[in-house]
């Protein structure tokens, strides 16, 4: 049987980061995967969550199976953090899952159960495993123009234009804030426009919402989330806990169902509780209990808040102190895009033969598509960074 199996298409950013755990050179700086790193280069622990966790070690007494669908508190709270009173309680349902990846998952699948015939529309770029997952599901996907590559911005007018080709029950995944790869977001006011377009159109939106918290703080990147959540008849939304608690081997995750009609989230929760059960049963406990807890009591909630703002606010500064250092070495305002961007990733528009050679040569990982991550920088590698891009020729 084993030797009937063919290779599988090489992960982009998994290769990436293999490259870059066997580079020995010292002063060499990942920028690839989408993982925080403070000034030290570490990924730590978050306060609120070694404090959470030190309190659960002493309070759980067991470790027996919650539920299907996980904690409903969990539900709870992060339907409160996601949509805070948007939509009624009663029209949401909800299903913890394996991260992020695992609400998309889920999601992708609902929507083949509900309409085999329903097109999955996906921005130009999308974060690879989105297209990864979709094309394993043969689901097929249409791809709308997300990004401008002259101005690094949205072309908005080509996105529009581009969702005009849906069909009533096609399906438009949306990136909630922090687009990945590019860092360039809609507006509200565009978001407002692609709300009504859907409607015209009677398609149905999926939000994926991983860095809540990264962007402009944790209303603001959520508030496009609630807006459509809020104005359409049917959602689907997956959150991911991994970035904005730092929980990510926790695999901590949730899918959220949005019906207008609160009389159809039974059914909606019935088959987020059927699709749990066929792809791993119970979710993830650990990182879920801790994320509630965090959430629901004051005390670690502040704590949390304020370190996720720090985080938020030194990649800000990361992203100004990039655009300056660039604006500086190249005389140019072409990079001026850095500082507009917002959340892990910002996509530079390098060719690719830049991209090798800043690998290559100065010890520098990018995904190929030249998307950074901006938290795998720090005061000292950012002169580091400007300096071989210019000289590069970029
Ligand atoms: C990324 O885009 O780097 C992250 O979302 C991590 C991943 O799983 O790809």
């Amino acid at each position: 049987m084993f030797d009937k199996l063919t290779k599988q298409p090489v992960d982009k950013i998994m290769q990436l980061m293999q490259m870059y755990r066997e580079d020995s050179r010292d002063g060499k700086i990942d920028l690839g995967v989408g993982v925080y790193k403070n000034a030290q280069g570490v990924t730590p622990v978050m306060k609120a969550v070694k404090e959470a966790e030190r309190q659960l070690l002493e309070s759980q007494e067991t470790k027996a199976y919650v539920g299907l669908l996980g904690d409903p508190a969990y539900h709870d709270a992060m339907i409160d953090l996601v949509l805070a009173g948007a939509v009624a309680r009663e029209q949401v349902a909800a299903a913890a899952t394996p991260g992020g990846t695992g609400a998309c998952r889920q999601a992708f699948e609902l929507i083949q159960m509900a309409n085999p015939e329903a097109r999955v529309f996906v921005s130009n770029p999308t974060w690879p495993n989105h297209l990864s997952i979709l094309k394993y599901l043969e689901i097929e996907t249409v791809s709308y123009r997300y990004f401008d590559e002259d101005t690094r911005a949205v072309d908005f007018a080509g996105m529009m234009a581009d969702l005009d080709g849906l069909k009533a029950g096609d399906v438009v995944l949306l990136h909630g804030c922090c687009h990945n790869p590019t860092g360039a977001n809609l507006n509200l006011t565009e978001w407002q426009q692609v709300v009504d377009k859907l409607n015209a159109k009677g398609a149905v939106p999926m939000i994926d919402l991983a860095y809540q918290g990264f962007g402009d703080g944790l209303d603001d990147d959520a508030a496009a989330t609630r807006l459509v959540a809020a104005s359409c008849p049917e959602t689907l939304i997956a959150a991911s806990c991994s970035k904005n608690f730092g929980v990510y081997r926790e695999r901590t995750g949730i899918l959220l169902g949005v019906s207008a009609d609160a009389s159809k989230s039974a059914l909606v929760q019935e088959n987020f509780s059927f699709l749990n059960r066929q792809n791993y049963s119970f979710p993830p406990d650990h990182g879920a209990r801790v994320v509630t807890m965090i959430l629901t009591d004051p005390a670690l909630r502040k704590m949390w808040e304020e370190e996720l703002e720090e985080t938020r606010l030194g990649m800000l500064k990361l992203r100004e102190q990039l655009a300056g250092e660039l604006q500086r070495l190249s005389g140019s305002d072409r990079f001026g895009f850095v500082a507009q961007h917002r959340g892990m990733f910002s996509r530079l528009g390098l060719p690719s033969e830049a991209v090798d050679k800043l690998r290559e040569e100065n010890g520098i990982y990018m995904v190929g598509d030249s998307r950074i991550n901006v938290a795998g920088l720090n005061e000292k590698t950012v002169p580091v960074l400007a300096r071989a891009i210019v000289d590069a020729g970029s």
